[in-house]
């Protein structure tokens, strides 16, 4: 009997690619979405992609507790991935009780329901904002959380504790998995789904095709000032595929009976930095677009420079990332090009 895993959110950006990799890994997949932060766009594109036309999926609140408790009624759930949240960092500071009330409410509801339902295996998406400006990169697991400067960042923080607690205290019948993610770029290589973002992109790479497109007129380049070779932050991005396919990992880990411990933790990276003008300098090369950019003052709350320390989930879980940035970035250009019907 195939497995089935609940993907929160799955009809979002990161919840769609892992959607299509559990599928075609042989999981049968139950998305949920309220669709506050997407339409149907990414949804019917992980149909098509996988041929899955019945692919069942319920339109819900997890903040509403009846709602998630009846959901682990109707399926058999072995699993479930939680992405439904906010995740804009500027607007949880503009809104943080909107973001703690969300983000905390909804995590809360399915880990009341696993329990409520006999137990399960919970991976939550958690984020390299845990390590906020980091003494040494790369960071391992290991490297400490600093205080969240932003309220999304504390839902992430709150929630890699609640489920800890959780675990703990569940006497056997919860599992769980903290994916720590650095910056997810790219889209699917069918170019049927990608980053959707509402009104002005807050991230690099939806700016960057949206001002190759036309769409926008100028990327701003926050800060040519910081201590690095070439005075532009270094991130860690990682090909969304590449992401999605350790979310595959994972849960095979929890739900094969791989894991050491009853909550793991593992960062999600390439172990790669790169420069936000490497990143520009790539796009231009690989897609032969010429972008207009200017440098702009720093964003508040940004970091200099991180990255990940990926060798424990390429040791453990098997796992490695293995698109090359260009590769990613040409994938992203495609996905515009099919929004804009080009
Ligand atoms: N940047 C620009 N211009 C833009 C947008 C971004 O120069 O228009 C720069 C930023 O200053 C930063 C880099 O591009 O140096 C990456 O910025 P993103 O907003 O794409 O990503 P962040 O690293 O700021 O944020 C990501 C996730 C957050 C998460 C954070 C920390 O989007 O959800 O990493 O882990 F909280």
């Amino acid at each position: 009997m195939k497995k089935t895993v609940l993907v929160s959110g799955g009809a979002g950006f990161i919840g769609s690619h892992v959607t299509v990799e559990l599928l075609e890994s042989g999981y049968e997949v139950v998305v949920a979405d309220n669709f506050s932060n997407c339409d149907t766009t990414c949804f019917e594109g992980v149909k098509k992609i996988t041929g899955r036309d019945d692919l069942p999926l319920v339109r819900m609140d997890f903040c509403d507790p009846a709602a998630v408790d009846r959901l682990f009624g109707e399926y058999d759930i072995d699993a479930v991935i939680h992405f439904a949240a906010f995740k804009a960092v500027g607007e949880s500071v503009e809104k943080p009780v909107m973001y703690y009330k969300n983000n905390l409410e909804s995590f809360l509801n399915v880990l009341e329901a696993a329990e409520n339902h006999g137990g399960c295996n919970v991976l939550f998406s958690s984020s390299a904002t845990v390590y906020g400006e980091p003494d040494q990169v790369p960071v391992t697991e290991q490297s400490p959380r600093k205080p969240a400067t932003s309220p999304y960042g504390n839902t992430k923080q709150m929630c890699e504790d609640i489920l800890r607690d959780a675990v703990k205290a569940s006497k056997g019948l919860l599992k769980g998995i903290l994916l720590r993610y650095f910056n997810p770029i790219g889209a699917h290589p069918s170019a049927l789904i990608g980053e959707l973002p509402r009104g002005v992109p807050n991230n690099l790479v939806p700016f960057i095709t949206q001002t190759a497109i036309g769409r926008r007129e100028c990327l701003s380049i926050f800060g040519n000032d910081y201590p690095t070779p070439d005075g532009t932050c270094l991130r860690d991005y990682i090909d969304i595929v590449d992401l999605a396919k350790a979310h595959v990992c994972a849960v095979s880990r929890m739900l094969d009976g791989k894991m050491k411990a009853d909550c793991e933790v593992f960062n999600i990276g390439t172990g790669r930095p790169v420069s936000v003008l490497e990143l520009v300098n790539a796009f231009e090369k690989v897609n032969k677009v010429k972008l207009n950019y200017r440098f702009a003052p720093r964003r508040a709350g940004d970091v200099t420079a991180i990255w990940a320390d990926p060798s424990l989930a390429n040791r453990e879980m098997g796992w490695k990332a293995e698109r090359s940035v260009e590769d990613t970035l040409a994938a992203a250009w495609a996905w515009e090009k099919h929004l804009a019907g080009k």
